[in-house]
């Protein structure tokens, strides 16, 4: 596996190399990107993955200064789930002068749930997005993978990939989950032993609102109201536990099977986690 940092390395790494499959991700690498990564050695002829700490994306009380930057470790790992190439530029290579440029994306989907709760996230996300796709692609077509766990991040880039007519298709990956269920997560290394035990109750929230919003009669927004009392009565902090129409994440006019997603956000101590339940 090649490490390039810079742009024109990048681009001089991938010349010649045929269609590329891209994983980007933040670094701090688990499980889950690594299967992503696997995914994407079966899309294209080049498997490339990026690692940056995108500042953009994060509110100023957020945790940027502290994210887990572990380039070595994660390097050897990208290496052994069969990555080729790693881009991992320096803020200085992606952001050489201050990003007064960005990406505006459509309030009707992106300042909705983490939207709503993080101002200015998807903004941050897509910026960024759209600046690796177009190192990475160039106007050569390919596919990039981005987790399920973020639904609404996957949501999101994927209209924007289609709204600028980028030649690359946009490929879900599954959450991969601990054995008790909790979906793997950079930021599950910030709790502690207790918290860490306790987490899970996240996942079973949206496994319970999934199944309470199917049986006959249910109403909604009274579901949704106990999945955040009951939740709260834990010790969380939920910022939103929702179900949406999986189509455009807006509020389900009826609650038919196969059409619907469960999103959760809460804190667990200073941890914030998401996840969500396609049903
Ligand atoms: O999902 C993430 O890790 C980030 O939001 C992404 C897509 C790498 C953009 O910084």
């Amino acid at each position: 596996m090649q490490t390039v940092h810079s742009i024109a390395d990048l681009r001089a790494a991938l010349a010649g190399r045929g269609r590329p499959a891209f994983v980007p991700t933040m670094g701090n690498l688990h499980a889950g990107h690594l299967s992503l990564v696997r995914q994407a050695t079966g899309l294209g002829d080049v498997t490339v993955a990026s690692i940056f700490v995108n500042r953009l994306q994060f509110l100023p009380h957020e945790d940027f200064d502290s994210y887990p930057r572990t380039l070595q470790r994660d390097a050897e790992l990208l290496q052994a789930a069969g990555c080729d190439v790693l881009f991992a530029p320096r803020e200085a290579d992606l952001y050489p002068e201050p990003q007064t440029f960005k990406v505006q994306p459509d309030p009707r989907l992106a300042d909705l749930l983490e939207g709503h709760f993080r101002p200015g996230f998807f903004t941050g996300v897509c910026t960024v997005v759209l600046k690796l796709l177009h190192c990475v692609f160039a106007g050569s077509p390919g596919a990039a993978v981005f987790g399920a766990k973020d639904y609404q991040q996957l949501m999101v880039v994927r209209a924007m990939v289609r709204q600028f007519a980028l030649p690359v298709d946009i490929v879900a990956g599954a959450t991969c989950r601990a054995d008790d269920g909790l979906a793997l997560s950079s930021r599950n290394g910030y709790l502690g032993a207790g918290e860490r035990a306790q987490a899970v109750q996240l996942h079973a929230a949206l496994q319970a609102l999934a199944q309470a919003a199917l049986a006959p009669g249910a109403d909604l927004a009274t579901l949704e109201a106990q999945a955040l009392d009951a939740l709260r009565a834990q010790g969380w902090q939920p910022d939103y536990l929702t179900v949406r129409r999986r189509a455009d994440l807006q509020p389900p006019a009826s609650l038919q099977a196969g059409t619907l997603v469960a999103l959760g956000a809460a804190r667990l101590g200073g941890t914030r986690l998401i996840d969500n339940l396609e049903f």
